[in-house]
């Protein structure tokens, strides 16, 4: 310091001329630099269009000096414009919802939560997620004025209500929006805590950024009512011919969330790779997975299995047996078939494999398995076994299996490796009620099994729920209704999402194709499927396989075409997709800023111009 002054010093009196002028430079430079931060951020230009509400529809209008005091954003022309609330998905019971908003202040929301304290981290979460979403809507915009009331919210649940989440939780709430001079306020009534989610993302659905204002806005008076039409709202993710790491299920799961869906159907092995590991046999895991680090942990679906509760979303795992079985087993003498070429002959796709039912040893390593997974999915109320595509020539083609077969005094015909199926299940069924200690329900896929006249004989009504997918006129659905079998449905002609792109094992295009739009997704109704069973419909997956997917186009293929099951699923509405067009653009939007990739539908042009792009059909 002292050594700086003298050099100063000296400096200044060797030439005091210099010394001064860059004194003086400096200063200039310093205030410069003050008026140009200063001046970086004018605020910006208002937008220079505005809406207005004509005929049910926003209509895009100039914005200028003489009507900015009166002037209406989109995102809030859209809250009251027409029949329905930008709400995805729709409200079952829309009570009343007056067409005036409250600005709000972001730093001011509040909640009042119940005092349970056994579960306050999991209210917390909730909580944090809604913020972060309020904070997603201004993430992107040209800055926001945080003035306004405080948001107090104010949540109650049934107290004696059961904080697991199960496949018959109640998902019903109530939402009413009401002020005081300085407060907005949203009560929301549930009988459970993910009821009370649900409700929590409607408001913030109610809540908009005003472009032209630059605040927060929420709609000041109003009253919601809703409840599911169906309580199995699902989507499958195959994780096994592609890797998809943690991070992305959690996006996944997060796009769930947002539309209400609550249940991710982990599709977690199959013969291409078994990424699951497993302390009772690493192995599988070690032969199975596609790298070392391509695999599923129990502290990561533990993980991931909470991360989901917080969003409302139940993890159903499934593993599939007896076929769909191959990489990960090469050390257990326990497969038929594995790899066999050409694999046509043996299985729908390569690799080939199934598990050998007449191997004793087999039934060990699935009690372990079952065991190690009801585990890390915190005790599942309900268990996916697989149990399709199920090959007779894979079997055949093993002396060991032949052998077995003859020497129990079976032939080697249809029925009889129906009658091994059969053997099999009752075999894995045994096991897993040994691990789970309960009868619970299990699902499996429609086969040659599920078929008359063996579907009865193999497995009870009381006890398999049956997943269609199959295309939804298949007689074979009403076979099973009829018999009395409860359904899930996710016929592939509507809900299969990997449905339309190229071949992978020719040239051409891929097996189901064509691409199967958001529209047909929308229009696909259970119940006309279900015919004169509606009861008997548990809901809907839709699924994506993933042989021509991984986790870096993961959220283009589901997004936003799974939230059009959200909604037939959630609301069941009696319109089709026309009527929903204009909110699903909005929603699109929503996804987005949630950091959801999801596809583009149209041009943002048809976004901004209601109903000015769908073709009119003539007489309409
Ligand atoms: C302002 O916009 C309205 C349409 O919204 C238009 O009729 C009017 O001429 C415009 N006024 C000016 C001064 O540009
Ligand atoms: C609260 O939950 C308990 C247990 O599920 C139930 O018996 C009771 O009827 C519920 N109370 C109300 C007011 O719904
Ligand atoms: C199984 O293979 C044997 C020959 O090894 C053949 O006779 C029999 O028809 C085959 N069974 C079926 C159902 O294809």
């Amino acid at each position: 310091m002292i050594l700086q002054k003298e050099n100063m010093k000296r400096f200044c009196s060797a030439d005091k001329i210099t010394c001064y002028i860059i004194t003086v430079l400096i200063i200039i430079t310093i205030i410069g630099a003050v008026i140009i931060i200063l001046n970086a951020t004018p605020p910006p230009d208002p937008p220079a269009w505005r809406y207005e509400c004509q005929q049910n529809r926003c209509v895009k209008m100039e914005l200028n000096q003489s009507n900015i005091d009166t002037a209406i954003s989109l995102p809030v022309c859209r809250l009251f414009c027409g029949e329905n609330v930008p709400v995805w998905p729709k409200p079952t019971e829309t009570i009343r919802l007056d067409p005036s908003t409250v600005r709000i202040k972001k730093s001011g929301i509040n909640f009042r939560r119940p005092s349970t304290r056994s579960v306050d981290s999991l209210w917390s979460a909730i909580e944090n997620r809604f913020t972060n979403q309020i904070e997603a809507k201004v993430a992107h915009t040209t800055g926001l004025k945080d003035e306004g009331k405080n948001l107090i919210i104010k949540f109650s649940v049934n107290e004696s209500s059961n904080y697991n989440l199960e496949s018959y939780t109640d998902e019903r709430y109530k939402l009413s929006l009401s002020q005081t001079s300085n407060e907005a306020i949203a009560e929301i009534k549930a009988e459970t805590i993910y009821g009370a989610r649900h409700g929590l993302e409607t408001l913030s659905q109610l809540i908009v950024y005003d472009d032209i204002r630059r605040e927060l806005q929420v709609v000041a008076e109003g009253e919601i009512s809703d409840s599911p039409v169906y309580k199995h709202r699902g989507l499958l993710l195959d994780t096994s011919r592609n890797y998809f790491s943690v991070e992305s299920l959690k996006r996944l799961i997060d796009a769930m969330a947002i539309v209400k869906l609550n249940v991710f159907h982990w599709h977690i092995t199959d013969s291409h790779s078994f990424p699951l590991v497993l302390k009772s046999h690493p192995d599988l895991t070690k032969y199975g997975a596609y790298t070392p680090k391509k695999v599923y942990t129990p502290e990561s679906i533990r993980d991931l299995v909470q991360y989901a509760r917080v969003r409302g979303v139940r993890v159903l795992p499934e593993f599939d047996a007896p076929a769909h079985v191959g990489e990960g087993w090469q050390k257990k003498d326990m497969t038929a078939c594995f790899n066999k070429q050409p694999w046509q002959d043996y299985c729908v796709e390569p690799p080939c494999g199934q598990l050998d039912p007449t191997v004793d040893g087999l039934y060990d390593v699935l009690e372990d398995i079952y065991r190690e997974m009801y585990d890390y999915f915190d005790s599942p109320d309900i268990f996916h076994m697989g149990g399709d595509e199920v090959s007779t020539g894979c079997w055949n083609s093993s002396e060991r299996i032949q052998k077995w077969m003859l020497a129990k005094g079976w032939k080697l015909e249809e029925k009889d490796f129906i009658e091994l199926w059969g053997y099999f299940q009752d075999n894995a069924l045994e096991r897993f009620d040994k691990v789970a200690g309960r009868k619970l329900p299990i699902i499996m896929w429609t086969s040659h099994l599920t078929e008359k006249p063996f579907v009865d004989k193999y497995l009870d009504k009381s006890r398999y729920i049956i997943q269609i997918w199959t295309t939804g006129a298949d007689p074979k659905v009403q076979d099973l209704l009829e018999l009395g079998y409860k359904l899930i449905v996710s016929n592939y002609d509507a809900l299969y999402l990997d449905c339309g792109f190229g071949g992978w094992v020719n040239d051409g295009n891929n097996w189901c194709s064509p691409f199967i739009g958001w529209q047909k997704v929308y229009d696909n109704r259970p119940d006309k499927i279900a015919g004169q069973y509606p009861s008997q419909i548990l809901g809907s997956e839709a699924a994506l396989w993933a042989e021509q997917v991984d986790e870096y186009t993961l959220d283009s293929r589901f997004w936003p075409r799974a939230s059009a099951l959200a909604e037939r699923l959630w609301s069941n509405p009696d319109t089709t997709w026309r009527e929903a067009e204009s909110r699903m653009l909005m929603h699109r939007e929503r996804l987005v800023e949630n950091g959801i990739g999801a596809e583009a539908l149209q041009p943002e042009w048809c976004l901004q111009n209601e109903n000015d792009c769908p073709i009119i059909k003539s007489g309409a």
